[in-house]
């Protein structure tokens, strides 16, 4: 039961009061965050797009200007400062998540040493400003699937004991089994997912804690809650910083350092008695009845409505700066700073709990989550597997039934069929990747950064867990359009349609996933597949135009659509073997016209000249797409990772 943290709160709490004799024998124990000089510069476009001239014109924007502060463990550092001021840019570059790091100075020491690239995710908690949960999920499962992410060495016995703890820690336990919930139906509140949140982080027993806006979009009551419950989480010896927007004056007493950021700059960092009186000597003093947030934000805000107003707020913003770092506040932090760099017994850098699980346990703990969320979605189950047949109702509606009459459109029947089961198939997985995949992208990108997992082991997952479903799908589907349309009355020919049917119905869904890795609007990776399918069934079925007569470019093209060898494979199954009649035996010559072919072989032999032989070939091509592209989707995720971790 080390739950609350080691050292003795009451302890770690007398060492928060600031730098003194007596806080530098204590120092020794507790651990410390010092932050120095940090500054962070980005380049940007001086204008958009269609501003041509101005759009090949760059400028040095500097979001970060020579930050420095000093935290120690059972202190809690609320960062203030109005909107763009760099709070959590301030954030992501303590905890080592900025990108474009060669644009990044200054130093960030943890305990005296400097993090190793791989020790910061290690080391830090961060919860982001927006909520990444699973919405089918009751808080405990979703709490559980992550500690077993996290902690699987560890008893079952023992999760469920933590699971139980951290959720009695942050005041889940009697909503426990409520369900989270999303925009589209309601589970439990914003509140309760914020909390949700740091449990999930609180399951690792991290030492530093780092929390972007935990309050916004929370009422009052609600809020400052959170803050409370974040102060007593400090004070178990932990150390939390946390931006807030306009917190309540009666939140003033709970934090240990409140920061003021404006234009990147640390205003003032201090305790909050020290912010009284410093601001009081800089002859702004908070009146009674205003609260002290407040007051202080729009004070060292810079308004940029006029630019007569811009460079007088602006001016007094750098007077109020140069102040404070010439005062005794930030002498001291800068001392303080120094003393842990030298100080000789320091305690190793504080890390998360973490008995990671192997890669193989990883995946079993995704797909077990992700079957579990998915299987609560009524409405998913039920468009999964119903999609393939409510189009094969239509096309069976539309069609009726074949016939061996080439008079009566035996040969057109089959084709505008084929061309049907070679399309839209595919389609089908494409909508099911772009509408289930993202939201679970969103969490693996979430979670791949605190180092739970990978963002690609999540792909896979996701995939094993969707191929049962497609099975099913695609066996009613061609279950049904077969047997009812009439194609070739023989068992094994239906299991080679079921079979091709299925493989192109993956595959969209496959290609579907390698486009989400490295394209995030889901809308553009809609339209695009639906492109690209479109593309596929043109030039490479066959049916829209004989592969033939297509020029030479098109027909190596041919060769790297799914729909060529789809389209071939279900051609040769259906015609193979096939006789035709033709009209009654009073028909006229002018219809014998459309009776050129007496048997299906000739209709491939002219159409698909070859494809008999190809047949057995064309079928393994189309099966090798799928191992293929789930191999493309991993790399596709992989480079993902590449992109977000920068
Ligand atoms: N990678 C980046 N490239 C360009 N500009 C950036 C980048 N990261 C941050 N910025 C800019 O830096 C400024 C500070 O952003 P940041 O998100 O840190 O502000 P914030 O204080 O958290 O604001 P808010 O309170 O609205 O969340 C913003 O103007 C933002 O546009
Ligand atoms: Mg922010």
């Amino acid at each position: 039961r080390r739950m609350l943290g080691r050292g003795s709160p009451a302890l770690e709490r007398s060492s928060s009061g600031g730098q003194t004799g007596e806080a530098k024998a204590m120092a020794q124990l507790s651990d410390s965050i010092s932050v120095r000089g940090v500054s962070y510069t980005v380049r940007e476009r001086v204008g958009p797009w269609w501003n041509v001239s101005l759009y090949h014109k760059k400028w040095t924007r500097q979001i970060l200007k020579d930050v420095s502060f000093h935290i120690e463990s059972g202190q809690i550092m609320g960062i203030l400062g109005n909107s763009g001021s760099g709070k959590t840019t301030l954030l992501d570059a303590i905890s080592g998540r900025l990108g474009h790091k060669d644009n990044f100075f200054g130093e960030v020491y943890v305990n005296g040493r400097q993090l190793k690239k791989e020790q910061f995710r290690d080391c830090f908690s961060y919860v982001p400003q927006s909520d990444t949960l699973l919405s089918f999920l009751t808080i405990q499962e979703s709490l559980t699937y992550t500690a077993l992410l996290t902690l699987q060495k560890r008893s079952n016995d023992f999760i469920k004991k933590k699971v139980d703890a951290v959720m009695a820690e942050l005041s889940l336990s009697h909503i426990a089994d409520k369900i989270i919930g999303s925009r589209i139906f309601v589970g439990i509140s914003g509140g309760e997912r914020r909390r949700v949140s740091i449990a999930a982080q609180l399951l690792q027993d991290p030492k530093i804690m780092l929390l972007d806006e935990p309050t916004t979009g929370l009422d009052c009551l609600t809020a400052n809650q959170i803050v409370s419950l974040l102060s007593e989480l400090a004070h178990r010896d932990r150390i939390v910083i946390m931006t807030i927007h306009q917190p309540r004056s009666e939140l003033f007493r709970l934090f240990d350092k409140i920061a003021i950021m404006s234009f990147g700059e640390l205003v003032f960092c201090g305790n909050p008695m020290e912010m009284i009186t410093f601001f009081s000597n800089c002859g702004y003093s908070c009146p009674e009845q205003s609260n002290p947030f407040d007051f202080y934000v729009d004070l060292t805000s810079v308004d940029t409505r006029s630019k007569e107003r811009e460079l007088k707020t602006y001016s007094r913003v750098q007077v109020i700066v140069s102040a404070y770092k010439n005062s005794e506040i930030f002498s001291k932090v800068l001392a303080a700073i120094e003393r842990t760099k030298c100080m000789k017994e320091l305690p190793p850098i504080p890390l998360k709990n973490k008995d990671s699980p192997s890669a193989f346990y990883k995946l079993w703990i995704l797909l077990r989550r992700t079957t579990r969320n998915f299987s609560r979605d009524k409405m998913g189950i039920i468009m999964r597997l119903l999609q393939n047949l409510l189009f094969g109702l239509f096309v069976a509606f539309f069609l009726l039934r074949l016939r061996s009459d080439l008079v009566k459109g035996a040969v057109q029947d089959r084709v505008g069929l084929i061309y049907q089961c070679v399309s839209a198939p595919p389609y089908t997985g494409m909508l099911n990747a772009v509408a289930l995949f993202p939201p679970l992208r969103a969490i693996s990108d979430q979670e791949s950064k605190d180092g739970l997992y990978k963002n690609w082991q999540m792909l896979l997952a996701y995939i094993v867990h969707f191929l049962p479903f497609s099975v099913i799908s695609v066996a009613i589907f061609s279950t049904f359009i077969y047997w009812t349309a009439g194609l070739y009355p023989d068992a094994s020919r239906f299991g080679i349609f079921f079979a091709v049917v299925l493989a192109s119905h993956v595959i969209g869904e496959l290609l579907t996933l390698v486009i989400l890795g490295v394209v995030q609007n889901p809308n553009i990776v809609q339209s695009g597949v639906v492109l690209l399918n479109s593309a596929g069934v043109i030039v490479g079925t066959g049916l829209v135009r004989t592969i033939e007569e297509m020029p030479t470019p098109f027909k190596i093209l041919s060769y790297l659509t799914f729909q060529k060898y789809s389209s071939e494979v279900l051609t040769v199954n259906e015609f193979y073997g096939l006789n035709f009649t033709c009209g009654g035996a009073n028909s006229s010559t002018a219809i014998n016209a459309a009776c050129i072919f007496s048997n299906g072989i000739q209709f491939i032999e002219k159409n698909f000249p070859g494809a008999l032989s190809r047949f057995t070939i064309d079928f393994l091509i189309l099966y090798a797409f799928l191992p293929g592209l789930a191999i493309v989707a991993i790399l596709s995720f992989k480079v993902r990772e590449r992109i977000i971790g920068r």
